[in-house]
């Protein structure tokens, strides 16, 4: 908002520098309307160079009539700097870059969890017989995983530890892309929980995600407090409040997101930095949940579905989203999470807005989920029994 402020001092200046309301009537009238434009001249360059970024700088209109002013004016004004301009060149190439073709190509399923993952078996299933067409990578933050599928054995990356709320969140997905990109057969990555279920069988995954030329990752307005307001002014120039998005932290992307991802520093940094826990005082952001959902919004918001194909019980509306127990397992709840249609975002505001989007699959209006969360790890022997059940084809 600097530059908002330098506009308002230099109004201030110029109605200082206006001759005194006396003298007006001394000059002459074609000299009076030569000054008349020459203000009105000043004043639009001056918007031009600094528009008005806040609505406190709109002081000077009615509030309706700023918009209408804003909208004359070409939509972007602000001179980049070397960074930014770099960092777009960088992207822009990435994301024109044609996709690798792979004879064989693959998706990675990358597993953030803090050590064993509980429904290896669940996976076995699912992965079963599909060999050749998947990768399977695992950051166990904290303790050596005990494998109970022999496809997840070995695949464990280097890790480091994860502290909630934190951009180590963010350091642990980027280490599993970049280790996932080190195959060049991978074509899109998959973020997962250890507490993340298959909702349907390899094969419909693998056509939902390869078939399509977007990315999976959830981005969403939330004015409320748990949206913007965790928007800090340190991230400026770079990441205006509006750009502010928010969204689960678990995408899929294909593999010119993936790359840009570890390309980006500058976005990052601001996150890492700006975005934390205790930020300001008393903001409290999470950059796991805002970085890529704000940053591939400025970048390639038409790349991006909006939505993730993770599901996850928000109704309650407490802290913590629904865990499904073993008497909540059935095969009716699966039948009644796969065949949602419409992705629901609720904001944080008081009067929680809940906006509905269909979810739209290459023009089509497709199931949104192929992936769920929380089971808790009693309901894998359910599972399993179901499985085969619920992933049939409807
Ligand atoms: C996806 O592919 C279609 C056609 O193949 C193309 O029209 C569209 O622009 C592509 N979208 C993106 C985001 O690359
Ligand atoms: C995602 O949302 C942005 C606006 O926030 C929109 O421009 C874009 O088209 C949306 N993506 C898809 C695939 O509809
Ligand atoms: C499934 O959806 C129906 C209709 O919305 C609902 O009445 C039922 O309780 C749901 N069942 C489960 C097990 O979630
Ligand atoms: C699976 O579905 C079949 C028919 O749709 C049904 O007879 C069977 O009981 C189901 N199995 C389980 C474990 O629910």
């Amino acid at each position: 908002m600097k530059l908002s402020k330098e506009w308002r001092i230099g109004m201030k200046d110029m109605q200082q520098i206006l001759p005194p309301p006396r003298n007006r009537g001394q000059l002459k009238k074609p000299t009076w309307i030569i000054v008349l434009l020459l203000l009105v001249c000043v004043f639009l360059v001056l918007s031009y160079i600094h528009p008005p970024q806040t609505s406190g700088s709109c002081y000077i209109f009615s509030a309706s009539s700023c918009e209408t002013f804003s909208s004359w004016l070409p939509p972007s004004f602000r001179v980049l700097s070397d960074d930014e301009i770099a960092s777009s060149v960088v992207i822009n190439n990435i994301l024109n870059t044609p996709p690798i073709d792979s004879k064989n190509p693959k998706i990675a399923f990358m597993f953030l969890s803090v050590g064993s993952l509980p429904f290896e078996k669940l996976w076995g299933k699912f992965f079963q017989g599909h060999e050749g067409r998947f990768s399977i990578y695992i950051h166990a933050s904290r303790d050596k995983p005990v494998h109970t599928s022999p496809y997840f054995v070995n695949r464990e990356i280097r890790s480091d530890k994860v502290e909630w709320g934190t951009v180590s969140m963010v350091d642990a997905e980027k280490r599993l892309l970049a280790n996932a990109l080190k195959d060049p057969d991978n074509q899109h990555f998959v973020l997962l929980s250890d507490s993340c279920v298959p909702l349907r069988d390899f094969d419909y995954v693998y056509d939902y995600l390869m078939n399509t030329n977007i990315s999976f990752i959830d981005s969403f307005t939330d004015p409320g407090p748990h949206g913007s307001g965790r928007y800090s002014q340190h991230m400026l120039p770079e990441v205006e409040k509006k750009f502010f998005r928010k969204g689960a932290q678990w995408f899929t992307m294909k593999r010119q997101h993936a790359v840009v991802v570890l390309a980006d520093n500058l976005y990052y940094t601001k996150f890492r930095d700006y975005c934390k826990p205790g930020m300001d005082g008393s903001i409290n952001c999470y950059a796991d949940e805002h970085y890529l959902p704000t940053f591939f919004h400025m970048h390639d918001p038409n790349g991006i579905a909006n939505w993730s194909v993770t599901h996850v019980d928000w109704s309650e509306r407490k802290w913590h989203p629904k865990s499904y127990e073993k008497k909540d397992v059935s095969e009716q709840l699966l039948k009644n999470i796969t065949s949602i249609t419409e992705s629901v975002h609720v904001t944080s505001e008081e009067r929680r807005e809940t906006m509905i989007m269909p979810c739209m699959w290459n023009g089509m209006n497709r199931p949104c989920y192929l992936f769920a969360r929380k089971f808790l790890p009693e309901t894998q022997d359910s599972m399993i029994e179901l499985f085969s059940n619920y992933t049939t084809k409807q």
